[in-house]
């Protein structure tokens, strides 16, 4: 038995993450911005909410298949996008998660900022995916990057708001960690301490933003140039041009308010992604657990509700449900399964909320998603 198998939890491939990567690299996953007030708050408050669960219910056959955003899904559990996923596994990376993701019948999401090409992914899975996209300064790039996603078989597409500039991530600055990781001064120390790593990065291509590494960027590193495309004039005006554009199934991921989840409502989104980036942007925003009812209330069964942000027992996944999200989200949880195995430490993550899933919501007596309702939990006074 390998200790991915032995990882019974997501904590025990967190373990295992942190003993495998360079401290800098394990801290970028890990951390949050600021005093990370809101990274902790995201996962604390699932805690405060009790789940009221019914007895002699027919539990026999718990069924977790769902559709989100017309997606068929095994289990109501997105991967959600995140950068440069070679960082955490320099040989396998985007191409490992979106494989582990196919094989657990997953919807996976590839970010903007992958280090595997829009076309590579689809190479790997003919599973569904959406791409994940910011507006950038130049709307002729982001008419290029969909067009791309959709040849290559993408079906939705996710706008993420919630970053207009990139949050403080300060345990990033103490490490002076770049993409790539440069080794300094400051740093040797931890990536010589994991030989391992600096063999898999010395030996496999360099981590780069791979859909934009043709891009002619003006003599800037293609990191710095990205960066400097963040448009901070961006509005719902923008997010109307982009779902239009698309023309497909389309969510905006990065909601906090309920009158920004009628606005997606206004521009016809199709779902409305609750999420504070995992705590990565504005410190002390709320939990977004304690957000979900306002929210769910305001969108009145008009869009699919998908919420991520801290989710790390099925008993979280249930909470999120039964206050009404079609769906969760997932981000740390698979990239410590990435940095503590590869494929089958992603594989493993999956498994670990997809089984959590089946048995608690046997205990808490609902056989299928739908059978869950505000009710099953007593909310914190
Ligand atoms: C290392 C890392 C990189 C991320 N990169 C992106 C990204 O490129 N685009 C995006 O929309 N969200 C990104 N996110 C946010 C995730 O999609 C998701 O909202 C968040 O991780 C959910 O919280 P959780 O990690 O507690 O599950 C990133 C998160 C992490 C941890």
């Amino acid at each position: 038995m390998t200790a991915i198998d032995q990882a019974h939890n997501i904590e025990a491939l967190r373990h295992l993450a942190r003993k495998r990567l360079p401290r800098m690299v394990f801290d970028y996953i890990d951390g949050g911005a600021d005093d990370e007030i809101t990274l902790g708050r995201n996962d604390r408050r699932y805690a405060d909410y009790e789940l009221n669960f019914r007895s002699l219910v027919d539990v026999s056959r718990i069924e977790l298949e769902t559709t989100v955003m017309g997606a068929p899904c095994r289990a109501p559990i997105i991967v959600s996008p995140t950068a440069a996923q070679r960082l955490f596994n320099p040989r396998a990376g985007e191409a490992a998660v979106a494989r582990a993701a196919k094989a657990k019948g997953l919807v996976y999401c590839l970010s903007t900022l992958a280090s595997t090409t829009i076309e590579d992914i689809a190479q790997h899975t003919d599973g569904p995916k959406w791409f994940q996209v910011y507006v950038w300064k130049d709307r002729a790039l982001v008419e290029q990057a969909m067009e791309r996603a959709r040849t290559a078989g993408f079906t939705g597409l996710i706008l993420t708001v919630d970053v207009p500039v990139a949050g403080n991530r300060e345990r990033d600055h103490l490490n002076a960690f770049t993409i790539p990781p440069k080794i300094s001064t400051r740093t040797v120390a931890q990536v010589l301490a994991r030989p391992g790593y600096l063999w898999d990065m010395a030996s496999s291509p360099p981590i780069q933003a791979a859909n934009w590494a043709d891009m002619d960027t003006g003599g800037m590193g293609i990191i710095q140039f990205l960066d400097s495309q963040f448009d901070r004039t961006v509005t719902w005006a923008d997010a109307k041009w982009m779902k239009e554009a698309w023309g497909g199934p389309f969510a905006v991921k990065g909601i906090a308010r309920p009158d920004d989840a009628r606005r997606c409502l206004d521009i016809g989104a199709d779902a409305v992604w609750v999420s504070n980036h995992g705590g990565r942007q504005l410190d002390t925003a709320p939990a977004t657990i304690d957000t979900l009812g306002d929210i769910v209330a305001a969108v009145a069964g008009q869009a699919e509700v998908i919420l991520d942000g801290g989710i790390r027992r099925g008993t979280d996944i249930i909470k999120a449900l039964a206050l009404g999200a079609t769906a969760v989200a997932v981000g740390r949880p698979y990239l410590f399964g990435l940095g503590a195995g590869g494929q089958p430490g992603v594989e493993r993550a999956l498994d670990i909320l997809i089984t959590a899933l089946a048995r608690d919501m046997a205990l808490v007596g609902a056989a299928r998603p739908r059978d869950l309702s505000p009710d099953f939990v007593r909310q914190p006074r």
